[in-house]
């Protein structure tokens, strides 16, 4: 997870071949914003290797993990639907096939040391977005996108609970009990899972997905992963039947909880929903600076220079989602679009580094001062914050009946165990990055008080 100078190396080379200048957006005009998000997906691009011969397709070089690259893969379905700009599709559908696997569930054998159910989700999350948004089918004789999604919820559901049964429910982080947090029941891993099911329901109407997105949620809260005024804590010990709960918080919980909710609305339109929806937009104002709350920010790390670099992506996927919301429950666009727009600006106004002077770092709450860091994540959320502005230009994800096309198979992935390599086969090397994770992961368990919102 260290930032190794190779990574640098990678970045390094490449800006010294563009030559464009400083970025521009005006948030009023489609024309700027497609122009901008351009210039930033260009940058994201350069970080991915899988499609070059003799490297794996949907896998980033170190320090990034397989699950990021499935988050970046969403960024660039998205774009493609947003902005029209199909430069990125094949890249994405190559990735995509390559890892569902003959499961059709995203569960590939060579992941075994870093496949959580969170990293699984948002593979599925990915599928799911392809399925909504009419991203070109995959080839006849492979898996669709909505199967694919619905093999994630359907290999996620068979592990709900699963033994030694704790807390009343929920799932685990980890898929391997030999993996360090097995034992850990993670909000982003049970946010993940509600997400998709909300989706599924939205998508297909069947109830099966809605007992299931509610079942998630009240668990959640019934454990206290979420509080009454809806601020998502990061997870809790399944050995101590989750009774006490790391209280960190950080926007991609919001992000995935909140689009779960504003697609149980959309299907159900129903006052439970609108008002988990009302809560949990109002609960995400921690995510956003100062006293106007318009200006997103990484609230637990950004500002003591503590994000690692999972966390420097987080604020792509609250952004994702806040513009999801307000495309399918649009009585939320007056509040959620100013904040998405204040924080664009802000984030194109940073966007200034590197050769190319666009590269964009990861706070955007410097006045436009670039702050050096750079990767994966901040031009992944940078691209995100821009390309959500578009969603007045889209009619909104499709569902059966409402234009989708993607082939539906209810039992997908259900039959399949994963395969795990044998431990032993694992080199120290993964170990290591596993373990890291999870030492971060106690760290912050043992010093995240400090940033207890209650
Ligand atoms: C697994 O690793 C092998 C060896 O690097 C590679 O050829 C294969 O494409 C990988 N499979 C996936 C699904 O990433
Ligand atoms: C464990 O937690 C669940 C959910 O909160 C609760 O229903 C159950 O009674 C608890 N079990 C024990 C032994 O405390
Ligand atoms: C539900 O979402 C669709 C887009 O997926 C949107 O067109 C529709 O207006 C939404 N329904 C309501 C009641 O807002
Ligand atoms: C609804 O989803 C469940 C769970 O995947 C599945 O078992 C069932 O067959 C589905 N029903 C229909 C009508 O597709």
């Amino acid at each position: 997870m260290k930032f190794s100078s190779s990574v640098l190396g990678v970045l390094g080379a490449s800006v010294l071949l563009s030559s464009v200048g400083a970025l521009e957006l005006d948030i009023n005009s489609p024309d700027s914003i497609k122009k901008a998000a351009k210039v930033v997906a260009g940058g994201l691009r350069k970080w991915y290797t899988g499609d070059r011969p003799g490297d794996v397709p949907g896998n980033l070089p170190d320090p990034y993990y397989w699950w990021e690259c499935g988050a970046m893969f969403n960024a660039f379905i998205d774009y493609w639907y947003y902005t029209g700009d199909d430069q990125y599709n094949d890249i994405t559908e190559q990735a995509m096939i390559h890892q569902a696997g003959t499961s059709s569930a995203f569960e590939p054998k060579n992941q075994t040391s870093t496949l959580g159910n969170d990293d699984q989700a948002f593979w599925g999350m990915a599928a799911m977005s392809a399925a909504e948004n009419k991203f070109p089918d995959p080839p006849e004789g492979q898996a669709s996108w909505l199967t694919s999604a619905q093999g994630v919820f359907n290999r996620q559901a068979s592990r709900w609970n699963e033994p030694p049964e704790s807390c009343g429910g929920g799932l685990k982080w980890q898929i391997f009990s030999f993996n360090d947090g097995y034992n850990y029941k993670n909000t982003i891993s049970n946010g993940c899972f509600f997400n998709i099911a909300a989706r599924l329901y939205k998508y297909t109407g069947n109830q099966t997905y809605a007992e299931w997105a509610a079942r998630t949620f009240d668990w959640e809260r019934s454990v206290g992963l979420m509080n009454k005024e809806y601020h998502f804590f990061d997870g809790t010990d399944s050995l101590k039947n989750c009774s006490d709960v790391n209280g960190i918080q950080w926007s991609y919980n919001a992000g995935v909880h909140m689009a779960g909710a504003a697609a149980m609305w959309n299907r159900t339109q129903s006052d439970v929903w609108r008002n988990h929806l009302e809560g949990i937009i109002k609960g995400a104002d921690v995510f956003f600076f100062g006293d106007a709350k318009e200006i997103m920010f990484e609230v637990a790390c950004e500002r003591n220079g503590m994000c690692d670099v999972d966390q420097r992506s987080f604020k792509a996927y609250l952004a994702r989602f806040m513009g999801y919301t307000t495309i399918v429950a649009p009585w939320t666009r007056d509040i959620l679009l100013p904040k998405l727009q204040a924080s664009a600006k802000a984030a194109a106004a940073q966007c200034t580094a590197g050769a190319d002077k666009s590269t964009c770092g990861l706070r955007w709450t410097n006045n436009g001062q670039n702050d050096g860091s750079f990767g994966v994540g901040e031009q992944m959320a940078a691209m995100e914050v821009m390309q959500n502005l578009l969603t007045t230009q889209v009619s909104g994800p499709v569902g059966e009946g409402t234009g989708g096309t993607s082939k539906s198979d209810p039992a997908a992935g259900g039959d399949a165990v994963p395969e795990a390599i044998v431990y032993s086969d694992i080199t120290s090397g993964d170990k290591a990055g596993a373990g890291f994770l999870t030492t971060v992961v106690l760290i912050i368990i043992m010093g995240g008080a400090w940033w207890m919102v209650s």
